[in-house]
């Protein structure tokens, strides 16, 4: 299992460390246009193995696609990461151009590949990859809602007092401030619903901190996060190398599911080892379906402003 991730920065680092120590996968290569960046994380990350204990063997290298080659899985993280203030939005035109180049060196190279699209705004990235590829759908994955699923497990944990282990819960919808649908109605602590132990106050305010939770941390970084991304990251490309069937919220073109159709936004799939292998569609109380038609609206916005 060969695994390429483009942008050595926090995120893309962050993405090759936990994937490197997951033990699983056989390469990583980690690509960036900033000359020896690439090699020098790849040669850091290659000096814990023996701490570590992994055999990934990871390699770095300066905007050399050639050194991708059939790479399984392609993870795009590059492009500019928020500063604080910003929205996700607000890096369409910058990112949209080096998402677009980068997509299309990785199809040239690994005409077979699985991309997980990261970059912001990440359902409209996602789209773009879609639209500039001949890529089947299933093989086109945006990475929010593992994260945004992950920050929630996180604030019903701290609600509930609960050990996070406890918690479950999902969050569909765009990977933006006011997109993020989190599934209050469906969390549970061990299979009871958390509605049992919270009042809807308390549940609202989870659902608040949850959907900020990016901008907290760039505001208290001066920069987007990066470990919980990469640990998202890390878990997708797991459950697809691994064939685990396992569901997790991602960014996918929908195609009627959800009466919503020709965009990329976040809801429940299986993924395997051919990516995306299922859409799953749960029952929605009205609400839940008014958000998540309100934030697909906003999705939709954005991919209009594509220069396709
Ligand atoms: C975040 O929410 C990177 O968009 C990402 O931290």
């Amino acid at each position: 299992m060969k695994v390429t991730v483009v942008g050595a920065g926090a995120v893309g680092a962050s993405c090759a460390e936990y994937i490197a120590i997951k033990n699983f996968a056989s390469e990583v290569v980690l690509l960036d246009i900033k000359e020896g960046f690439a090699e020098g994380k790849a040669m850091d990350l290659m000096q814990t193995a023996s701490l570590n204990g992994f055999d990934t063997k990871v390699v770095g290298t300066t905007n050399d696609y050639g050194k991708t080659a059939n790479s399984d899985i392609c993870v795009i993280t590059s492009g500019l990461a928020r500063k604080p203030g910003m929205t996700r939005a607000e890096l369409l035109g910058i990112n949209a151009g080096i998402v677009k180049s980068v997509t299309s060196n990785l199809v040239q190279h690994s005409p077979n590949t699985i991309i997980i699209v990261v970059s912001n705004p990440m359902d409209t990235m996602t789209y773009l990859v879609h639209k500039t590829t001949d890529l089947p759908k299933n093989r086109i994955i945006g990475m929010g809602g593992a994260l945004d699923s992950a920050r929630f497990k996180y604030r019903l944990a701290q609600a509930l007092e609960a050990p996070i282990s406890d918690v479950d819960g999902m969050v569909i919808g765009g990977h933006s401030d006011k997109g993020m649908v989190p599934l209050t109605r469906l969390a549970t602590r061990n299979s009871v619903p958390v509605a049992e132990f919270l009042t809807e106050e308390r549940l609202n305010q989870v659902k608040e901190d949850t959907k900020v939770g990016g901008a907290t941390l760039t505001k208290l970084l001066g920069t987007s996060a990066w470990y919980a991304p990469g640990a998202a990251v890390s878990g997708l490309v797991q459950a697809i190398a691994c064939d685990q069937k396992k569901i997790y919220p991602c960014s996918a073109l929908l195609e009627g599911e959800y009466g919503l159709n020709d965009l990329c936004i976040g809801v429940p799939v299986v993924l395997g080892r051919n990516g995306i292998e299922k859409i799953v569609e749960i029952n929605l109380s009205e609400a839940e379906k008014e958000h998540l038609s309100n934030s697909a609206a906003a999705v939709k916005t954005n991919n209009a402003n594509l220069e396709l």
